[in-house]
């Protein structure tokens, strides 16, 4: 009865053994992680933006790279909004590249995947979609996507309002897989997720903490020692809420954007120009963790997962472990 909870409909799209996505994560998705990922049975998802930038990596040699350490299939991210004609230039190259390089699992986020669900179709790719939201999920399932990932009030990056009890039962009837993303950090929560009915986790905070992900020490060891009451929201980095560590600095300068780039994201008009402004900045701020130590400007992604999260590991014992809790 347990083995079966690992054989999920996630397993089948992403043809992989175990319902593990090492998700997505700008600038933390370094290619060795997302290796390791596919390696160990799950799926590691390419970030584009983060290899391409912060790690400083040729898109197409990236993939090879990943390749070459494993045959086993990797996942590519498309984050889907609209915000410039360049950024949507390029990620639709890189999206042609991943194709041809044989890339089939694509795990979308913000706006709609209806163009990347086109594109990736005469190839038989697969989309899972992140959401936070019914609604959302209503605009994904209508634009063809595969599976529905939902994004918990517990989760890393943009986090949602809700619990994931509560999300899985307002996204059941859709008929379509349902990952579930946040809160997830050690194997017992793995095992009560699929318990509930999901098809699988996608966990980001929970790799950042290995040995594969090339990010700084200091931020691995405020993640082992963070609890959830220390994961506070922050506007400051991309005007949506992001989930960061608390820490000393946060304390110091707030986790609040100041009240006229507040003014500014409330306008329809200028909304869309303030988050280019601000991702432009938070690719600065954020890939900074890489490299400096505490002290630095620390803006420190992390989900409330931070609480089962107690060493640092290779990304294939965690994997396995998480497997073999689900077998007993
Ligand atoms: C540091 C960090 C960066 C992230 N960056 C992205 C991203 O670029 N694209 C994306 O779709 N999700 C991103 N996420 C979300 C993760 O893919 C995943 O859904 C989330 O981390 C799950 O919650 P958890 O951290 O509690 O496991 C990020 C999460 C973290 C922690």
């Amino acid at each position: 009865m347990t083995t079966d909870l690992l054989n999920t409909q996630l397993c089948r799209d992403a043809k992989i053994e175990i319902p593990i996505i090492c998700g997505a994560m700008y600038p933390c998705s370094n290619w060795e992680l997302v290796a390791a990922a596919s390696k160990a049975g799950g799926i590691g998802i390419v970030q584009p933006i983060s290899l391409v930038y912060a790690h400083k990596t040729d898109f197409r040699e990236g993939l090879r790279k990943i390749k070459a350490f494993t045959d086993k299939p990797i996942g590519m991210n498309v984050i889907t909004e609209k915000s410039s004609d360049v950024y949507l230039d390029r990620m639709k190259k890189w999206l042609d590249i991943a194709v041809e390089e044989g890339v089939r699992f694509f795990v979308t986020s913000l706006g709609n995947p209806k163009w990347i669900v086109d594109r990736v179709a005469p190839v038989g790719g697969i989309v899972y979609h992140d959401i936070t939201e019914r609604k959302w999920a209503e605009k994904a399932v209508q634009a063809g996507v595969h599976g529905l990932i939902a994004v918990n009030s517990g989760a890393g990056g943009h986090a949602g309002a809700k619990n994931a009890e509560l999300l899985f039962k307002e996204l059941q009837d859709f008929g379509l897989p349902v990952v579930c993303a946040g809160g997830v950090g050690d194997e017992h929560e793995f095992k009560r997720v699929l318990e509930m009915g999901y098809a699988g986790v996608q966990m980001g905070t929970r790799f950042i903490a290995t040995t594969e992900c090339i990010t700084h020490p200091d931020y691995k060891a405020a993640i082992l020692k963070a609890e959830a009451a220390d994961i506070v929201l922050t506007d400051k980095i991309s005007g949506v809420p992001v989930a960061i560590i608390n820490t000393p600095y946060i304390q110091k300068t707030g986790a609040k954007a100041g009240p006229i780039a507040r003014l500014l994201l409330k306008n329809n008009r200028t909304k869309h120009y303030m988050r280019m402004f601000y991702s432009l900045q938070s690719l600065w701020k954020l890939k900074n963790t890489l490299h400096n130590g505490a002290g630095y400007k620390d803006y420190w992604q992390a989900g409330k997962s931070v609480a089962g999260i107690v060493k640092v590991e290779p990304t294939g014992e965690i994997i396995a472990r998480y497997a073999a809790a689900v077998r007993g």
